[in-house]
């Protein structure tokens, strides 16, 4: 039997509901082989967490656990970070290196958004999951590795598949152990104690008294959608602590985190607010509508005084206008992108306009992840 009270003390994972409960139980299973795992999940639902439970059930858990984001390394590198090279290899490589393979010898690699591995390297992984063996760059002889491989999509690698970007054999060699990790919207009887823990954890680090939660935001909080999942409900609880002032976290210190749910997502059959969304939403549109009038006044000052000189008598004083830093727009654009991708971080990028790697980049540099 397990004893999910420990699990969750020693890895902190807080759950309640069955369906995870008996995905702790995959977890204990696999955690003492040396079976390559594929996990399965949205964003934000805890899939490192878990790759970290995995492995510190395992006989390696006193060495190291290293852990590659594949989306996040430049496509140019990604081979010679995994792989490392030798001396010469290319431009560049003045020394030799130890890629990742070589770097986790003895523990566990947790390879993220494998997804992301471009079609040609994952042929040379599969080769690696079936040797152990590999090759640095510009070397001419194997070296053994012994490491337990992680792997972790949110991808549903059987789409790419489809799409051709993704090999069909690796695929069913990483597909044989998957576990799974449900979104938030399907287990909400796990938000309460998320909550909780949230709170709890932000009031130590910050050296504040513990605040309260009121039954009914506890309510409302189980019938939002949760798009970012564990994620975004830590970043609302920890936001909405930030700025409480009456010691009691009360619907309204949450309203205004939440993506405002339309009327037209019906797609995961989501429950509606009525009562606040459409005033959120008109309050946005009316600072984008604002934005946007500024821009215009801007742009027309600007064409006009590259003709005329006197400006300002037909022009309006634009002097007070609020002006938001490029950093700020950067990271608000962000945050919407992410919120209207439901977090999905290739269609954030899409919107944004700029690669998933930028991407990345900016989430570590505002520390958004
Ligand atoms: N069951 C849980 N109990 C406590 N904290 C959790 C739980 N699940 C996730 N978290 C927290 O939520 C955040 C996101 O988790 P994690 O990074 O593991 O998600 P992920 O699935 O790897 O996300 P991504 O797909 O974006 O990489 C982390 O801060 C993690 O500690
Ligand atoms: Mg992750």
């Amino acid at each position: 039997m397990i004893d999910h009270k420990e699990f969750q003390k020693k890895f902190g994972i807080c759950y309640r509901s069955q369906i995870m409960k008996e995905m702790v139980e995959v977890v204990h299973q696999v955690a003492p082989t040396d079976i390559t795992v594929l996990i399965y999940g949205e964003s934000g639902v805890g899939k490192e967490l878990v790759a970290r439970a995995i492995h510190g059930l395992s006989p390696r858990a006193n060495k190291k656990m290293l852990s590659v984001n594949c989306g996040a390394i430049p496509e140019g590198l990604i081979e010679s970070e995994l792989f490392g090279h030798q001396r010469g290899a290319f431009t560049g490589a003045v020394e030799s290196r130890k890629g990742y393979f070589e770097l986790a010898d003895g523990g566990t690699l947790f390879l993220d958004e494998i997804g992301e591995l471009p079609l040609s390297l994952q042929v040379k992984f599969l080769r690696v999951l079936e040797t152990k063996e590999i090759l640095r760059l510009g070397a001419e002889t194997v070296i053994k590795v012994d490491v337990r491989f992680i792997t972790a999509t949110n991808k549903d690698l059987a789409v790419e598949v489809a799409k051709k970007r993704f090999r069909e054999d690796l695929y069913y060699r990483l597909r044989t152990v998957t576990i799974e990790i449900p979104p938030l919207r399907k287990r909400k009887e796990d938000i309460p104690i998320l909550v909780d823990k949230f709170l709890e954890d932000f009031c130590e680090r910050n050296k504040i008294p513990k605040l309260e939660v009121a039954q009914e935001t506890y309510d409302y909080l189980m019938e939002y959608s949760w798009p970012g999942n564990v994620r975004e409900l830590k970043n609302a609880v920890e936001s909405a602590a930030a700025l409480n002032k009456t010691g009691i976290l009360k619907i309204e210190d949450f309203e205004k985190y939440l993506k405002p749910i339309t009327l037209d997502n019906k797609e995961r059959n989501l429950p509606i607010f009525l009562n606040k969304p459409a005033d959120v939403a008109d309050r946005e549109f009316i600072y984008r509508a604002l934005f946007e009038i500024k821009k215009d006044l801007m742009d027309i000052k600007e064409a006009l005084l590259n003709r005329h000189h006197k400006v300002e008598e037909i022009i309006p004083e634009t002097e007070n206008l609020a002006i938001v830093s490029v950093r700020d727009q950067e990271k608000e654009a962000i945050k919407n992108a992410l919120i209207q991708a439901n977090f999905d971080k290739k269609k954030a990028a899409e919107i944004l306009g700029i690669s998933l790697r930028t991407l990345y980049r900016k989430l570590k540099e505002f520390q958004m992840g």
